[in-house]
């Protein structure tokens, strides 16, 4: 017997995906008490195994706090086996010291996962520093190859927007048998501001696909799109896991004419601009947990 414990931050879709398979969920009855510290209580649970599924955001930190808080309380009561799902993996970007005197944030949050858990599967961890510090038993999804092929779509090159998304590209060309290539980008780590190094891309009226896990301001990926366009590119489609659209991402990603962005349902985001399209990802993920 399985039970899945749904948290705070799993959004609607996958939700939905989860009521239409064969296992029991249960959802902790949660409160916040008056000075702004959260409870959190776990009933309907035995001595079943258990998976529980988070996505850390928006409101990094009190979902955070909210799954440590069910883990706990699971190990209270005593369940055998505790498998957890992170859709999405808060503060994964620091996954190191950029700067003096900055913490390694992914590290100190999720080093104590594994004392609770058994198995961990995470959907497009930022790096392989940020995978690791989730502990040993930790499968990583990578969903950019499969939201293609479920919207078939037609792509004739790929292109990562920096070099940490090299690998992305890579996997998501050799799984279409098309070429790929990297921009590269800097980031001014005090105030956040990037800019891309101009390149010269064989892409003149190619459907070309940036594949990226994140995009928060949009400015990354709206550079990459300028780029593409001004190299003749006919359509750019943007395949990127965790789609935030912060602050006035949707109008930079407007003024830059980007075709489509196609995401997975990793987290519940208010904005739905015309040009996203949201993959349910959550066979992917459950196959991986209910083996
Ligand atoms: C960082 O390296 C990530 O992979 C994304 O490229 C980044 O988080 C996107 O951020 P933004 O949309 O704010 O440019």
């Amino acid at each position: 017997m399985v039970k899945i414990v749904v948290l705070s931050g799993v959004p609607s879709s996958f939700r939905e995906a989860l009521r239409n398979i064969n296992v029991g969920t249960v959802v902790p009855t949660s409160k916040v008490f008056p000075d702004g510290e959260q409870y959190l209580r776990i009933e309907g649970v035995g001595c079943e195994r258990c998976i529980v599924v988070a996505s850390l955001y928006p409101n990094q930190d009190s979902k955070l706090v909210e799954l440590y808080l069910a883990l706990d309380a699971l190990k209270g009561l005593g369940v055998p086996s505790i498998d957890l799902a992170i859709l999405y993996q808060a503060y994964g970007r620091q996954d190191k010291r950029f700067l003096k005197g900055e913490p390694v944030s992914a590290s100190v949050l999720y080093q104590l996962l594994s004392r609770y858990c058994d198995k961990i599967v995470v959907v497009d961890s930022h790096s392989k520093q940020a995978l690791e510090y989730l502990g040993k038993n930790v499968v990583n999804i990578v969903p950019h190859g499969y939201m293609v092929k479920k919207l078939g779509l037609k792509v004739d090159f790929v292109l990562a927007p920096d070099k940490g998304a090299i690998e992305r590209a890579r996997c998501l060309a050799n799984e279409l048998g098309v070429g790929f290539d990297n921009l590269e980008k800097f980031r001014d780590r005090v105030t956040g501001e990037i800019s891309v190094k101009e390149k010269q891309l064989d892409v003149k009226g190619l459907r070309v696909a940036i594949v990226d896990d994140i995009v928060s301001t949009g400015g990354t990926l709206a550079k990459a799109v300028e780029q593409l366009y001004r190299a003749g590119a006919s359509k750019v489609i943007a395949i990127i896991t965790h789609a935030l659209l912060v602050g006035k991402a949707v109008e930079k990603l407007d003024s830059v004419g980007i075709d489509a962005l196609v995401t997975a349902n990793t987290i519940e985001r208010n904005v739905k601009p015309r040009w996203l399209t949201e993959v349910d990802i959550s066979e992917l993920v459950l196959n991986q947990l209910l083996r």
